[in-house]
């Protein structure tokens, strides 16, 4: 099966909502919540997208004709490639109800760890979300990452026991989602966390901590204050704020104030193994594709994921190779042209 097989599978089964397009840029959605949608006028994810097509690679093959070395250390493990699938919760809300987050996550979870890479996993409404997906990282040896919502800390504590026992080699937690509709006047709580309250989440965490949703310098230091092991550099796909700038923007900035003290992520709009060079090239450590490898699930379950691994992957290993770079190390500004 190929990515564009799994495309066509997954349409029939994917929901009324995502329209399973072939380029998945944010404009057939628009801002429909439920659904994959962004917030408000709904125009941030599709600049997630434009912005890394307007960042141009530079080839240049007076190079040595070998081999490329795609291949990611992260907190002690080893990656073939520096990319993630991002967490999506309430798949059967924003997609079709033939998958839930259970039957999705252990889908997801499984398949990325066996075709090298790691999967994010989202948390729900649902406490029973995070117990089967805590339960699917145990299971894949702890290749995963959970993402604890910004609950109350009592909450937290609890969720953070489930992550102590699926081992998992990082835990993340998506400060962000205090902008998620549904979120607020929940029981129990869940918003903002100050650097204090962060802290106190790193603390709990017992492996590496990853805060995600950081999009500017001042946010990126706060995480580093707070004890975080690495941020994610996103807006959440467009969905908790309206009329943020791209993450494509802000990345380079922020990855220089960090100065390799932080891992760094990016997500929104990366669609292409391209993409994902541009990401390494502006100064992130690896990247993250959420929406994608939802259409690679409900299309093609295991075989999807794999498919979609490998086209990313594939792609990536081209750009290397035709921009004269053996290994990611190599991968700096100088292989990037923006206007
Ligand atoms: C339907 C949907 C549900 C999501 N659920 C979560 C979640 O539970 N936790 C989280 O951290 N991010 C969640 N996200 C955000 C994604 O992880 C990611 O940050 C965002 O979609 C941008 O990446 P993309 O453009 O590759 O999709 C969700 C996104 C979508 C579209």
């Amino acid at each position: 099966m190929n990515y564009e097989e799994c495309i066509e599978l997954a349409r029939p089964r994917i929901g009324k909502y995502c329209k399973a397009c072939k380029e998945c840029n944010g404009k057939a959605c628009g801002n429909q919540i439920p659904g994959p949608g962004a917030k408000g006028i709904g125009d941030t994810a599709i600049r997630n997208y434009d912005k890394w097509k307007e960042i141009r690679v530079n080839m240049d093959t007076i190079a040595e004709n070998g081999p490329v070395n795609t291949s990611l250390e992260l907190f002690g493990k080893k990656f073939r490639y520096p990319f993630f699938a991002g967490p999506v919760g309430a798949v059967n809300l924003h997609y079709g109800d033939c998958l839930n987050d259970i039957s999705y996550n252990d889908i997801l979870v499984s398949s990325c760890a066996e075709f090298g890479i790691a999967a994010f996993t989202g948390d729900g409404m649902d406490g029973n979300v995070m117990v089967a997906a805590t339960q699917a990282i145990h299971k894949a040896k702890g290749l995963g990452i959970p993402t604890v919502k910004p609950w109350n800390m009592e909450t937290i504590r609890k969720k953070m026991e489930l992550v102590h026992a699926s081992e998992a080699f990082a835990v993340a937690m998506d400060v962000d989602a205090a902008g998620l509709p549904f979120l607020k006047n929940f029981e129990p709580p869940a918003g903002s966390k100050t650097v204090e309250e962060l802290h106190e989440v790193a603390k709990e965490a017992g492996a590496p901590f990853i805060v995600k949703g950081v999009m500017t310098v001042k946010g990126a230091l706060k995480a580093k204050e707070a004890g975080a092991d690495a941020i994610v550099v996103s807006n959440h796909g467009g969905r908790v704020l309206d009329q943020c700038p791209a993450t494509a923007e802000v990345l380079a900035d922020i990855a220089k104030a960090v100065d390799g003290s932080m891992k760094i992520f990016v997500d929104g709009g990366i669609r292409s193994g391209t993409d994902v060079f541009k990401a390494l090239a502006l100064g992130a450590d690896a990247a993250i594709i959420a929406r994608p490898f939802v259409t690679a699930v409900y299309g093609g379950g295991r075989e999807g994921v794999e498919a979609y691994i490998s086209k990313i992957g594939g792609e990536l290993e081209d750009t290397m190779k035709m921009c004269g770079v053996s290994d990611l190390a190599e991968i700096t500004e100088e292989c990037i042209w923006k206007n």
